[in-house]
């Protein structure tokens, strides 16, 4: 049954039993749309691509070497419930962790499903993939996660990496990778596949939400940066929108877990804070509806999303900051040198003194000149 009498809206009863009302969902759309860089009036596009029953896009998700995090973090959002929304935007054909059959039956279905959408399908990937010794370190139904994604992608329209196995070989690929834990963009490098990576440890739930939504609605992938994250997500360093940059600029630091600064809120780059190096909108976007995030728990960004950082550096080690002041053409003084102007490059000036009297060394702004275009 319909939840209203909107001709644009099929969004039914029991999606609303399910625990998303039309406001809530109308109110995800909107969302979504200011998320990705759109106006928030592209939030009607959205909902309507997103509940016309005839464009669910069928998704096959596959698992590789990986906790089954990503799901949980996804099932587990709320307010409006993001995976109710999800399996009602989605046709989820297959996925080992939700499956109702099992064994045959599934391995049967997944089989059925991929034939039948050929071309068509998603093809969500969790998970690194074993390469070493033939990929035998990760089986299912008998045979190797590296077979089963060979054959598998190439009938994809679109490959989804969710989380950082899946797409940069995340904790199984941390030193010594006794198995050759490998990302999927790797595998199926110069295939042609378009492959999307949406990294996290986990991944934040609205970035794949929003993904998809963009996938229905435009029937293409959002606009990706060079290591395939959508650029509406992955565009800007943590460090950008942090709210202790305050502390950082002015060289306020906590030097210890537990000391004066880290009870007043103080920057946590000492204590290995990798916001610096990391792109991703956790300080934006936060977690779990109710604006949380490591940074404003008291702890370090370890860099989780980002490739070779996260399970990679050491854990409190300094990251590499790769802006240290402004890019000079926004701090050069305007054509008329008034008052202002000298104001404002004063007080430019004393930021990055403030920065750059506590940088850790050479770790600070080896790649300002480089980034300058960002
Ligand atoms: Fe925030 Fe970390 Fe940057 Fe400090 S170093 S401002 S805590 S992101
Ligand atoms: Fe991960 Fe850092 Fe965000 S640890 S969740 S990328 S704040």
């Amino acid at each position: 049954m319909k939840c209203c009498d909107s001709t644009h809206c099929d969004f039914t009863q029991e999606s609303i039993a399910g625990g998303v009302s039309r406001r809530d969902f109308m109110k995800v759309c909107s969302a979504a749309a200011v998320y990705m860089g759109l106006s928030e009036s592209f939030g009607p596009t959205i909902a309507e691509a997103a509940t016309t029953a005839a464009r669910r896009p069928p998704v096959i998700w596959l698992s590789g070497q990986e906790c089954t995090g990503c799901t949980e973090s996804l099932l587990r959002a709320s307010h409006p419930s993001i995976g109710t929304l999800l399996l009602d935007l989605i046709s989820l054909d297959y996925s080992e962790t939700l499956n109702t059959g099992a064994g045959h039956q599934a391995e049967e279905f997944r089989a059925k499903s991929i034939e039948e959408n050929t071309g068509k399908f998603i093809l969500v990937c969790e998970g690194s993939i074993p390469v070493k010794d033939g990929g035998i370190y990760c089986k299912v139904a008998g045979r190797t996660a590296l077979e089963i994604l060979k054959e598998t992608a190439p009938k994809a329209a679109a490959v989804i990496s969710f989380g950082s196995c899946a797409a940069w070989g995340g904790v199984p690929s941390a030193d010594p990778n006794p198995t050759g834990a490998t990302p999927v963009y790797k595998i199926l490098e110069g295939t042609g596949i378009p492959v999307v990576n949406i990294p996290g440890c986990p991944p934040n739930p609205y970035n794949f939400l929003s993904t998809v939504l963009y996938y229905v609605t435009f029937k293409k992938l959002p606009e990706l940066d060079d290591k395939l994250r959508p650029k509406f997500a992955y565009g800007r360093l943590i460090h950008e929108n942090c709210e202790r940059r305050p502390h950082f600029d002015a060289g306020r630091f906590a030097e210890k877990f537990g000391d004066e600064g880290h009870r007043k809120g103080y920057c946590l780059y000492k204590l290995g804070c990798k916001g610096p190096e990391t792109y991703n909108n956790c300080s934006t976007l936060r977690f779990n509806d109710v604006g949380t995030w490591p940074v404003n728990t008291g702890h370090p960004c370890f860099g989780c999303s980002e490739e070779g950082v996260g399970f990679k550096a050491p854990l409190h080690s300094p990251a590499e900051v790769l802006y240290v002041t402004p890019p000079a053409e926004f701090v050069s003084a305007p054509p008329e040198k008034g008052k202002g102007a000298s104001a404002l490059a004063a007080a430019v000036g004393g930021a990055a003194v403030g920065a750059a009297a506590v940088a850790v060394g050479s770790n600070l702004g080896k790649k300002d000149q480089d980034n300058k275009e960002n």
